[in-house]
């Protein structure tokens, strides 16, 4: 399995941008939304299993018995895409890697201040959020290209995912003011946005051309693909409450992702809800769905 992780800066910048847009709004949104009794409660518990597996102090590499857990993150295991007969389902179970990289604990702290502003969770506490923030800095990027690992500044997997983290990355940066609008001034920024955003758009309008592994090459997830693409548009939302988008370009890209979700992906996911009893629903998207039992019958 080829492994290249998403480059850190980009995350840091979609949730130090999260984290000024949601504390924007937390001061001036009115009443958050408010949900089921049963709903809390199931936040409150995922609140407290996530947050528990936070990394409160470095723990150091020992071969053979314990993988570097970087101060900060959040348990993530990074695991070979093995499926299909019982060994192989084994082996995936079985074998993992300890995932330091920022992506994952990203993807947690934004999820726990959205958990907070609209779905009633716990306030996360600061120390957490600040443990979760200095996760990555340039002193430790050096410190690894001394040591011979350097972060693969030039090479990245291109993928939908990865389209769609730029494409929100830039929106959030500039609607929070991390970065100045004028960023989209530049033709060929602004030349990436747009097209970004059209093959984004023409994906989700074509079934991914039957190719779900386009979205994360190693962890096809069509959800979380959407997820990034549905937050971008719901806060160039958000911002139009205010007033007009603060850039040509940004109109355009709201205008072509605001159609491809309310049109094409909102359909899919419809179709792909799966539903259990009255009320409950689920979706079913990621490993282990072509394991097979002892006898070869689909689990
Ligand atoms: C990075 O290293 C410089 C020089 O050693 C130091 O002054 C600075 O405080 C360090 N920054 C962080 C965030 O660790
Ligand atoms: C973006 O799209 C335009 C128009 O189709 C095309 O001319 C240009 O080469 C594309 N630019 C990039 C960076 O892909
Ligand atoms: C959509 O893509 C899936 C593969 O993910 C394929 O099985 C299916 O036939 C495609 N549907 C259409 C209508 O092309």
């Amino acid at each position: 399995m080829v492994w290249i992780p998403r480059t850190s800066t980009s995350m840091l910048v979609i949730v130090s941008s999260a984290l000024l847009l949601i504390s924007h709004a937390i001061n001036a949104s009115p009443a958050p939304l408010k949900f089921e009794t049963e709903a809390d409660t199931l936040v409150q518990k995922l609140y407290a299993k996530t947050s528990s597996t936070q990394i409160l102090k470095e723990i150091p590499y020992k071969e053979f018995w314990q993988w570097h857990q970087v101060q900060g993150v959040y348990k993530s295991e990074v695991r070979l895409n093995f499926h299909g007969g019982l060994a192989f389902r084994e082996f995936r179970e079985t074998f993992n890697v300890f995932d330091n990289n920022m992506f994952a604990t990203a993807w947690v702290t934004s999820n726990l201040l959205e958990a907070y502003k609209y779905g009633e969770g716990p306030k996360p506490t600061e120390t957490q959020i600040n443990l979760a923030l200095q996760i990555e800095n340039i002193n430790q990027t050096r410190k690894l290209y001394a040591n011979g690992n350097p972060m693969p500044f030039n090479v990245n997997n291109v993928d939908m995912t990865v389209g769609a983290d730029v494409v929100i990355g830039l929106t959030y940066g500039v609607l929070s003011g991390l970065i100045s609008s004028q960023v989209l001034d530049d033709p060929d920024v602004a030349q990436i946005y747009l097209n970004t955003s059209s093959l984004l758009a023409y994906e989700i309008a074509n079934n991914l051309t039957s190719r779900p592994d386009l979205v994360l090459t190693y962890y096809p997830s069509i959800n979380e693909f959407y997820w990034f693409v549905a937050k971008t548009v719901s806060a160039m939302e958000t911002a139009l409450k205010k007033g007009p988008l603060p850039s040509e370009v940004m109109k355009k890209v709201y205008a072509i992702l605001k159609d491809a979700c309310l049109g094409a992906m909102t359909k899919d996911i419809l179709a792909k809800a799966q539903y259990e009893e009255k009320g409950k629903n689920y979706f079913d998207d990621f490993l282990g769905n072509a394991d097979k039992d002892v006898f070869g019958k689909p689990l």
